[in-house]
């Protein structure tokens, strides 16, 4: 019974706090989340603690939209982890004064939050308590609880009372008995049940309920020292479409099987589930524990963050941690969750794109109502793919401001093709492609082809956008959209041609179903070649956006270690003025599609914007980061790294209160894999060939590669690199440069003479 409440020792493995702070905890709570992509239950204690305490442990699952105001936002479900014990003065926990000694630990590797403590309080009651709660990987309706306290000294009379809390907020009530709740939401027709089953032991003998209510429970008995309590509690949730009593016994049945397989089952299959995750996604490092650190905390909450069962649903911006953005999905999950996803868990990118596929229409119709053909994704999306984003917020300064991401904030639509296309190389997953992917990207391309207009110049322009840089608005001719766009286009026109070439009876029906026909596809090509890209070819740098150069150059020097974001201390009418950028956005089109940069002009690029960037946004440095290392400057995509990691990390901030930042620590597996590793791919194949930053002694991974899997190793002293097929058929892949042939289970070692000039400069 102990061994599965002692988390594990490895501290590459955890994270831990101790205590209890106000200032963090709301941050700590993000960071601790529990999630499997279906639900996730952010890292609050489940002892309620008086008012002054009362924090609810918010489970949030994925889906459970509903209309707020002209939003659509992720509503919570209720709390299933609420516990009281009450002694006859009062509660146990009252102030923090009551709890001698309390450690949380995320085990990230077994995928649960666990918790040790020592309570003693008067008159002359010591408990020391052990808790583990978890949501289940391998059944991802399913959540556990558990509790195993030791009663050191006191004969007292206790209750405890275990609940589900905010059973009525933000819901409709349709049931509420002793064991089940069920709801639904005002207006998406959204249909929750919670299904729960505690149950209590002293000293391993079950004890039953004294009262029951609906979804409460409570035992009554007396203490006395070396008495062992053990509670546990089984949560089955259902989410569905359907209100005809589907979801209650769905959820009952499947509170049923969790009962039948008990709490050790429950336990052993969630850890085995969460092995096979760690298999195919760790990457180790040697020499820098903090990078570890933060690579397995990044790995932890990816793993965590998808649902390859579920097509309906993508990930917000802070997954299922926190509800700041309310669950809306952004271009942060194509281009920043997207690549690690490919790679180690094509079922779950899959999904991911399916999403995409289902609010297409939602697409369809914002490109129409703004008078353009083809697909317009919503810059934020939920859960019918029609724009989310507010029209206003409070901003950094705590002014009113308008947002106009929802209208001019385009990109998004060939970030989805381009991850589409990612997805398709990386998998060759064709009947993807046939059933889905090709769709999306003539629908998409359709829109750039109608989206930019054709002008005196002859060229092709974008007016009136934001790029990624959001503190420029309704810009012209932004470099990263228009070559994003081209690049749609011209993948459009690749699949029309790879379809009516190998699938002639799919072109005939898709072409027919969208109305394509040959003179539009020609006009598209037209548009790709007279796109206007902010190219300079004197001097090889992309324009941002046209005029961005006549803008005021700051200095951002002065203005290192900053608090505040750059549009607060400048304000918004200087910055929109100047050059500063929020975010990596010619950057980015770098990190993406390097090869749209001719040779030389990629450092040329970087070093023009890189000074120019505040990173107003947790997306930006490591996407500088990965470029940084790729241009071979390792010391400052380390730096990049560490601003990265401290993004939810750093215990000095407390940024991390709305939720985790996912995109940024997709953004650290990017950084660690195609920066440091060197990791590419592309039509051609795959291909390596790294550059490990100083102090890091070996870095090692796995990716899955069109039905195969790979595992590489780097290794500074040996100054080497190793790719060994696992599985798969045998195949040809690019190391240091030179092509090279990999056959079944084999290992293949070659030296790299990048590495061996990191060294020599090491020893410098
Ligand atoms: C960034 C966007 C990002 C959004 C959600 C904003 O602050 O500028 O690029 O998509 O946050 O993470």
């Amino acid at each position: 019974m102990e061994d599965a409440l002692v988390p594990t020792t490895d501290p590459a493995w955890v994270l831990g706090v101790d205590g209890y702070d106000p200032l963090r905890e709301r941050s700590t709570e993000s960071r601790f989340a529990i999630s499997n992509g279906f639900m996730g239950v952010r890292g609050a204690r489940s002892t309620t603690r008086g008012g002054r305490w009362a924090v609810p442990a918010r489970t949030y699952v994925a889906g459970l939209f509903d209309a707020s105001g002209s939003s659509t936002e992720l509503v919570p479900a209720a709390d299933w982890l609420a516990i009281q014990i009450l002694l006859p003065g009062g509660p146990l926990l009252h102030h923090p004064r009551d709890v001698q000694s309390h450690r949380m630990t995320l085990d990230m590797r077994r995928g649960a939050l666990l918790s040790e403590g020592h309570h003693h309080t008067a008159p002359g009651l010591n408990i020391r308590a052990r808790t583990l709660r978890l949501v289940s990987l391998s059944d991802r309706g399913v959540g556990l609880q558990l509790i195993r306290a030791e009663i050191e000294e006191g004969a007292l009379e206790v209750t405890l009372e275990a609940s589900l809390e905010g059973v009525r907020f933000g819901l409709v009530t349709d049931l509420l008995e002793q064991d089940i709740g069920l709801w639904h939401t005002q207006h998406s027709g959204k249909h929750l049940a919670m299904a729960a089953a505690p149950s209590l032991q002293i000293d391993g003998v079950d004890i039953p309920p004294t009262e029951l209510g609906e979804l409460k429970w409570s035992w009554s008995w007396k203490t006395c020292p070396g008495q062992i309590v053990f509670f546990q509690r089984c949560v089955a949730i259902v989410l569905a479409d359907a209100p005809d009593g589907t979801p209650a016994r769905r959820a009952h049945a499947a509170l049923g099987r969790a009962r039948q397989t008990g709490w050790r089952g429950i336990v052993a299959a969630h850890e085995a589930a969460w092995e096979t995750r760690w298999h195919n996604s760790d990457v180790a490092v040697e020499g820098d524990a903090d990078a570890q650190l933060a690579l397995r905390f990044a790995i932890y909450h990816l793993n965590s963050a998808a649902n390859p069962a579920d097509e309906r649903v993508s990930i917000g911006a802070r997954a299922l941690t926190g509800d700041e953005y309310h669950g809306h999905v952004f271009w942060d999950t194509e281009i920043y969750l997207l690549p690690f996803y490919v790679l180690t868990w094509p079922e779950a990118a899959r999904a991911l794109l399916m999403y995409r596929f289902h609010t297409l229409d939602g697409a369809r119709t914002k490109a129409a109502g703004m008078g353009w053909r083809g697909a317009l994704y919503a810059w934020e999306s939920a859960d019918t793919g029609a724009e989310m984003t507010p029209a206003q917020v409070v901003g950094p300064d705590h002014r009113i401001v308008d947002v106009l991401c929802g209208e001019q904030e385009q990109h998004i639509s060939a970030d989805v093709a381009y991850a589409v296309w990612q997805y398709w190389q990386a998998t060759g997953d064709d009947d993807f492609m046939l059933d889905a992917g090709a769709e999306i990207l003539l629908e998409t391309g359709r829109f750039w082809a109608s989206r930019a207009r054709l002008e005196a110049d002859r060229h092709c322009h974008i007016r009136g956008v934001i790029g990624p840089d959001e503190y420029h608005e309704h810009i012209d001719d932004n470099a990263y959209t228009n070559v994003m766009a081209r690049w749609n286009i011209r993948r459009a026109l690749d699949i029309a041609a790879l379809l009516r070439e190998r699938w002639p009876a799919r072109w005939i029906s898709l072409a027919g179903r969208l109305g394509l026909v040959d003179a539009e596809l020609k006009q598209w090509l037209n548009v790709a070649e007279t796109m206007t890209t902010g190219l300079d070819p004197e001097t090889g740098l992309f324009e941002q956006f046209a005029g961005y150069f006549a803008l005021e150059d700051i200095d951002l020097t002065p203005y290192a270690g900053r608090g505040a974001s750059m549009d607060v201390v400048l304000g918004r009418e200087r910055i929109q003025k100047s050059q500063v950028v929020k975010q990596a956005d010619v950057v980015a089109l770098l990190g993406l599609l390097p090869e749209e940069f001719a040779s030389g002009t990629d450092a040329k690029n970087f070093r023009y914007y890189e000074p120019r960037c505040s990173h107003g946004s947790s997306l930006s440095p490591a996407m500088h980061g990965l470029v940084a290392a790729r241009l071979g400057d390792t010391d400052m995509a380390l730096r990049f790294f560490r601003q990265t990691a401290a993004i939810d990390l750093a215990e000095t901030h407390a940024g991390a209160d709305g939720g985790i930042h996912i995109a940024a620590l997709g953004g650290i597996w990017m950084l660690a894999v195609f920066g440091f590793g060197g990791l590419s791919f592309g039509d051609d194949g795959i291909a390596i060939d790294p550059r490990l930053p100083v102090g890091w002694g070996s870095l090692a991974f796995r990716v899955q590669w069109r039905g195969r899997r790979l595992r590489f190793s780097i290794d500074r002293a040996e100054q080497t690199v190793e790719a060994t097929l696992e599985a798969g058929e045998p195949m040809t892949l690019t190391m240091c440069g030179e092509p090279r042939l990999l056959g079944s289970d084999a290992r293949l070692v070659v030296s790299t003479p990048e590495l061996a000039r990191a060294s020599d400069s090491d020893r410098r």
